[in-house]
């Protein structure tokens, strides 16, 4: 089979990722068809006048992203992509009519440094989920950008910037998006905002006149159902499983709005293969809806490279992209954005300048210069492997410490789940339990998350292991384990 790729040795993409982009347009085009072979990576290095190394890391990824497959040493062969059965759209979920407004006085407030409880007081060993590590902030690099930009630069304090956000840094963020996420977008279609809630929040008000109901994960981002449930809209929970939402139960009804956490489902973990992905974009198409993809945490991937994000295979129709710095630099900073496509341009920078008239300057142009100067990759990369060293340190802790223990969603992200085996105090118990002891592990009840049904079996604990170090790691899991063995032991005692 012969491939037609142009590359361009002078672009800023490595040429790595061009192979890998065209090679999965043209399958995705369908212009090789399911069951083909890819043409060996040393002949296609020769005709592209590449290392053959260039071509294996492009098919490496386009196997991991289930594009391919290999057949022992016969080569990689096209996957069918997606199987029929996933486009099948059934009825399944069920929808729920709102009250008009949240009861404000019996929510948790969202992952303020406080709760969940509301309280001041940290535990001494906490797993919150999704804190960055304090000690890992660039403040060297950063005081230096400010102070350059504070005797360079006042005027832009006492005056304002496009509602939009300050133009290099919505480049720098598209230029990010394009070689990090395949998401194709020019600095024109991004809106900084006041993290990634406020991009949330921006983009349900958007869409809100073309929308006639909601569709969101069960369980969710609190934040999402927060905005969710305040609206005065039908709401469709869709369930939850190991690849992510069950697109299956996708309702068939015309104009809804979705919101999708597919790279590291908040909070199971579940990343989305690239089936269900299209099977997404497709219901969309099919029912004249709009996706937002929350991206919260995908710069922190430790195994296999990124799937390529729903906005990058979606070409700009229909998913809008909400991205933060929350997880990646810092909460404090404030700084989210969302991406939409461009026949929204307009109305979205006008809502942006109705909502709030743009963003501080300063830390806009702090972002920017610090993306610019190549600070924030080396940053993530620094990062990455301290994450990925807690991370090993936590799943190795509980499956030694529980015997095999079901840890779920560790590949990404700044947080896991450990599903409870049976027999087990219910999560929320746990929680109370450790707490006593100063262990913060976390029930889905607990705040960040949240679920439709209250009901549901209670077996699943968070850890957000990002801002504790390994020997911590190692201290609050013993703890655990003498915790639950005390309780077994009492539990025992009464019975
Ligand atoms: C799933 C998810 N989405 C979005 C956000 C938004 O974060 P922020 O508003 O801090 O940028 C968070 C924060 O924890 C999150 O967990």
């Amino acid at each position: 089979m012969e491939l037609t790729l142009t590359l361009d040795a002078r672009s800023d993409k490595p040429l790595q990722a061009q192979v890998f982009d065209q090679v999965r347009e043209i399958i995705l085009d369908g212009q090789i068809k399911a069951g083909m072979a890819l043409p060996p990576s040393r002949l296609l290095a020769e005709r592209l006048r590449v290392s053959r190394n260039t071509v294996m890391l492009a098919y490496e990824r386009l196997a991991a992203e289930g594009y391919v497959r290999a057949r022992g040493t016969a080569g990689l062969f096209v996957e069918p992509i997606p199987p029929d059965s996933l486009l099948l759209i059934q009825q399944g979920s069920r929808s729920l009519t709102n009250g008009p407004v949240l009861d404000a006085s019996s929510e948790p407030l969202l992952c303020f440094a406080g709760s969940p409880g509301g309280g001041g007081d940290r535990p001494e060993l906490d797993f919150w989920v999704g804190r960055s590590d304090p000690a890992g902030f660039p403040l060297a690099i950063w005081r230096r950008i400010v102070m350059r930009l504070l005797a360079r630069e006042t005027t832009y304090l006492t005056d304002y910037c496009d509602p939009a956000g300050l133009p290099e840094l919505r480049t720098a963020i598209s230029t990010h998006l394009r070689r990090a996420r395949a998401v194709a977008v020019t600095e024109d279609q991004v809106i900084v905002t006041t993290g990634g809630q406020d991009a949330l929040n921006l983009v349900f008000n958007l869409l809100k006149g073309h929308t006639r109901q909601l569709c969101i994960e069960n369980p969710c981002y609190l934040g999402a159902s927060l905005i969710f449930r305040n609206a005065d809209m039908e709401i469709h929970p869709v369930p939850v499983d190991g690849e992510g939402l069950r697109t299956d139960l996708l309702p068939p009804a015309k104009g809804s709005l979705l919101y999708v956490t597919p790279s590291h489902q908040f909070p199971t973990g579940a990343t989305m293969p690239l089936a269900r992905r299209l099977a997404l974009l497709r219901w969309a198409e099919e029912t004249d809806s709009y996706i937002v993809e929350d991206d919260y945490d995908s710069d922190f991937r430790y195994d296999g490279p990124p799937l390529t994000a729903l906005a990058g295979l979606d070409g700009g129709r229909r998913v809008f992209y909400v991205g933060t710095f929350s997880k990646s630099v810092g909460a404090g900073l404030r700084i989210g954005f969302a991406t939409v496509p461009r026949m929204f341009w307009d109305e979205a920078r006008m809502l942006k300048a109705r909502m709030s008239n743009g963003q501080a300057w300063l830390e806009q142009a702090a972002l920017a210069a610090f993306i610019d100067e190549g600070h924030f990759d080396r940053h993530l990369r620094r990062l990455r492997q301290v994450y990925k060293a807690r991370r090993d340190s936590l799943i190795g802790a509980l499956r030694r410490t529980f015997d095999g223990a079901v840890v779920l969603g560790g590949e990404s992200g700044l947080h896991l789940v450990w599903r409870l085996p049976s027999g087990y105090p219910p999560a929320r118990q746990i929680q109370h339990l450790a707490r006593e002891q100063g262990i913060g592990v976390y029930a889905l009840s607990s705040g960040a998350a949240y679920y439709f049904d209250p009901g549901a079996r209670d077996d699943m604990l968070v850890f957000g292991y990002s801002s504790l170090n390994e020997t911590q790691i190692e201290t609050a899991v013993g703890q655990l384990q003498r915790i639950l063995l005390g309780q077994a032991d009492r539990d025992e005692g009464t019975g």
